[in-house]
Order: C-alpha cells, then sequence, then structure tokens
C-alpha cells in the first residue's frame, strides 16, 4: 500500500509564503494555506494563478499543471483546519514574538508527529522553538525569493530537533525538485552568512578609491554573473544595509561583518539602486576589467574561503554543502571550496596576510585565518 500523500500547511501568503505554496502544490501536495490578512487569503488563489498562467505564457508549464496545481490549494479561515497537516511552514511577519505566537497555538491543533517549520531569515531557529511543549519539531526550512524559481531550500533543525523530522521535512521538500542542504542554526545560515564578505570586501575597496566599475568588472571578469556592488543595486542598498546590521549585531559585531560608512551613506542619500533608479552603478554598467582584475577577484574570493571556512569550524555543515548552497542561493560560479582548490591554499593565505597588514587597526580581525584554512 502507498503510504497517503503528505499534507502541507502554508502560513503567510505574502512574497515568500505565496510561492511556496506553489512549490508543494506543482509537486502533487496537497496545500492548506491562510494569512492573518482577508485581503490576502482572498487573492491568494488568483494571485497563484496569475503566476502560473505566466509560466504557462513563457512555455515552461502546460495549461493541465496549471490547472493542477491550482486544485491542490485550499484556503483556510481558520487554525483548526490545519488538523491533517504533516507539515506546516509559516512565512508570516519577521517577528519572534508573533512567529513562536502562531506555532503555540498550531502545536495544540496538530498531530504530535506533525512539523513545525520556519522560513525565518534572521531569528534563530532555537528561539521560536522554545516554550513549546514539543520543541523538538520545529525547525527551518528556508526558501529564497522567488520561491518557484530558486532550486535552493536550506534545512536548519536546532539542537533539540528530532531526525526523524529532519529527514521528512527533507524528503518531502526534496520532492518538489529543490535541493535541500542541511545547515547549523547560526546567523544567515549558509547564504547570507558566505555571502557578507561578497560585498563587504567590495565595499573595503571602494573605501580604499577603487571604483564601482572596476570592482564589478573585475567579478564579471572571474565568470561571476553580477559583480557585488551591481547586486547591492538589485537587491536594494537598504536590505542590505539591514542585513549586514543584522548579521553585525548577531555576530557580536565582528569586524568581518563590518557595517562600512559607503553602504550607511547609499541608504541616506536614497540611492537604494534599481527601485531608486540610481545606485552604487545602476543605471551604468561595469566597464572594461582593469589591469589588476585578477587581484581584485582574489582578494574577494578569499575573504569568501575565510568566512567558509569559519562556518564549517562551527559545526553542521560541509563544503560540499556549503558550495552547492553558494553556487545555488546567490548563482556563484562556484563555492568557495571551489575558489579554494582554484587559487590553492598559498594564495589565499598571503592574500589574507596582505590585507590584515593593510587594514587598519579595527578591521584587521577581517583577515585572521579561520582554524580550518590556517
Ligand atoms: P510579506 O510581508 O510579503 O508576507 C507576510 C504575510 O504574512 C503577509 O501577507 C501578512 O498578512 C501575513 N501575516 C503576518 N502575521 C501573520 C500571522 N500572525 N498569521 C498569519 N499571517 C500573518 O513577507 P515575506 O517577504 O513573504 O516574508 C515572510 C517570511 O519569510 C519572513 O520571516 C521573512 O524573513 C522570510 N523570508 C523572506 C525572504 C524575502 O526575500 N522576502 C526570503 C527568505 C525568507
Amino acid at each position: 500500500m502507498t503510504p497517503p500523500t503528505p499534507i502541507i500547511g502554508v502560513i503567510g501568503l505574502g512574497t515568500m509564503g505565496l510561492g511556496i505554496a506553489q512549490v508543494y502544490a506543482a509537486a502533487g501536495f496537497p496545500v492548506i494555506a491562510t494569512d492573518a490578512h482577508a485581503p490576502a487569503r482572498d487573492s491568494a488563489r488568483d494571485r497563484m494563478d496569475q503566476a502560473l498562467a505566466a509560466r504557462v505564457s513563457a512555455g515552461k508549464l502546460t495549461e493541465a499543471a496549471r490547472a493542477a496545481t491550482l486544485s491542490q490549494l485550499t484556503i483556510a479561515g481558520t487554525l483548526a483546519e490545519f488538523a491533517p497537516c504533516d507539515l506546516v511552514i509559516e512565512a508570516i511577519v519577521e517577528e519572534r514574538a508573533a512567529k513562536q505566537d502562531l506555532f503555540r497555538q498550531l502545536e495544540t491543533i496538530l498531530r504530535p508527529d506533525g512539523i513545525l517549520a520556519t522560513n525565518t531569515s534572521s531569528i534563530p531557529v532555537r528561539d521560536i522553538a522554545a516554550g513549546l511543549a514539543h520543541p523538538a519539531r520545529v525547525l527551518a526550512l528556508h526558501f529564497f525569493n522567488p520561491p518557484s524559481a530558486m532550486k535552493l531550500v536550506e534545512l536548519a533543525p536546532h539542537d533539540e530537533s528530532l531526525t526523524q523530522h529532519i529527514n521528512t521535512a527533507r524528503q518531502i521538500t526534496e520532492k518538489t525538485g529543490k535541493t535541500v542542504i542541511q545547515c547549523p542554526d547560526r546567523p544567515g545560515f549558509i547564504v547570507n552568512r558566505c555571502a557578507r564578505p561578497f560585498y563587504g570586501e567590495a565595499l573595503a575597496l571602494l573605501a580604499e578609491g577603487r571604483t564601482p566599475s572596476d570592482i564589478d568588472a573585475a567579478m564579471l571578469a572571474a565568470g561571476y554573473r553580477l559583480g557585488p556592488l551591481s547586486l547591492v543595486d538589485l537587491i536594494g542598498a537598504d536590505i542590505n544595509l539591514a542585513a549586514t546590521r543584522g548579521m553585525y549585531a548577531a555576530m557580536g559585531n565582528h569586524p568581518r561583518y563590518h557595517v562600512f560608512p559607503a553602504l550607511e551613506a547609499q541608504v541616506a542619500a536614497g540611492h537604494l539602486g534599481r527601485k531608486s533608479g540610481q545606485g552604487f552603478l545602476h543605471p551604468a554598467q561595469p566597464g572594461p576589467a582593469p589591469a589588476d582584475a585578477a587581484e581584485i577577484a582574489l582578494r574577494i574570493e578569499s575573504t569568501l574561503i575565510n568566512e567558509a571556512h569559519w562556518l564549517l569550524a562551527e559545526g553542521g555543515t560541509t563544503p560540499d554543502g556549503i558550495d552547492t548552497a553558494m553556487r545555488l542561493g546567490l548563482n556563484f560560479p562556484r563555492g568557495p571550496f571551489e575558489a579554494l582548490a582554484l587559487h590553492g591554499r598559498p594564495a589565499v593565505l598571503q592574500t589574507l596576510a596582505r590585507l590584515h597588514a593593510a587594514a587598519p587597526q579595527p578591521l584587521k580581525a577581517r583577515y585572521t585565518p579561520a582554524p580550518g584554512l590556517a
């Protein structure tokens, strides 16, 4: 007898929740979804249909698949309707108290083995689980925006998450075609943490007088699809600043996560990037690669390699996992461990030593090699 198809719950039907609901529905899972805001509930089916219709128009989806996906979606008006769910994913407001409160209600409704997953970007999973009667059923399933297109999902258990729940959440999510990478319950998980030096070192170069065009052109020449400053322009300098400040605070104000004044100045000036019409580079494109492009790329990649080794040293992940996450989550041409193999350890360590020697005193610790790298 084949086991019944797991039922997925999604709570919060904003940017992420609606996309997450679509991912599981498209893979044939029944999805029960809701939002605290009635207009978000009432418009959810139409919004998902529009997203699916765009894929049909682009030739990426058949009409039959569009109809099949929509038929899996049930919009609920109450949390009691989530009782049959095997896995509930919350994508509500990024506030610890709101997420805890929601999970507290859900654990009285779900079966004892029902999994509670959070899509949080910045709240420790163990903090969301704290105070629940069964914290072992809580873990993070962190999707990337837009969930339907981004292949990566970071799976972050906390110390008490049950292996059985970790495995079940992974198996169900892999059936949607996503690549699920396990990572520790640490700030920024893998991608948002290991990406910090991509922006940070570009801002350090900017502070030293390099132009945004030179910096981005160097990374394009090294195989990156977007340079770091163009990526800030795409994401929004305000979003990037908030993420940088959040990481800096979460990591005890360590200089590896230094908030560079140039980023704060962009936000203060309203030069947020594409959304405001003016960014570090936007609306311009990077010019030709400078003569020292390879040196710039080695510098930025050395700091990416170092950050990845610091994360690795904290446990709960693997070099392969980090590489895959960075390729899929950021469209990087190679992960940090692949970059290490490309450049060789001596070149990376020499680069870090040179940067350490040249850095102003408060920033020297940015370049201290991680235990597994030195
Ligand atoms: P959003 O603001 O687009 O959507 C949040 C939705 O949740 C809204 O429709 C709101 O009405 C609803 N909501 C708020 N409190 C609720 C509650 N107590 N019960 C039910 N519904 C409630 O937010 P977005 O961007 O979709 O983010 C959701 C979560 O996903 C956050 O935790 C965020 O940090 C995380 N995330 C966001 C990413 C992004 O790029 N936007 C990427 C990865 C994670």
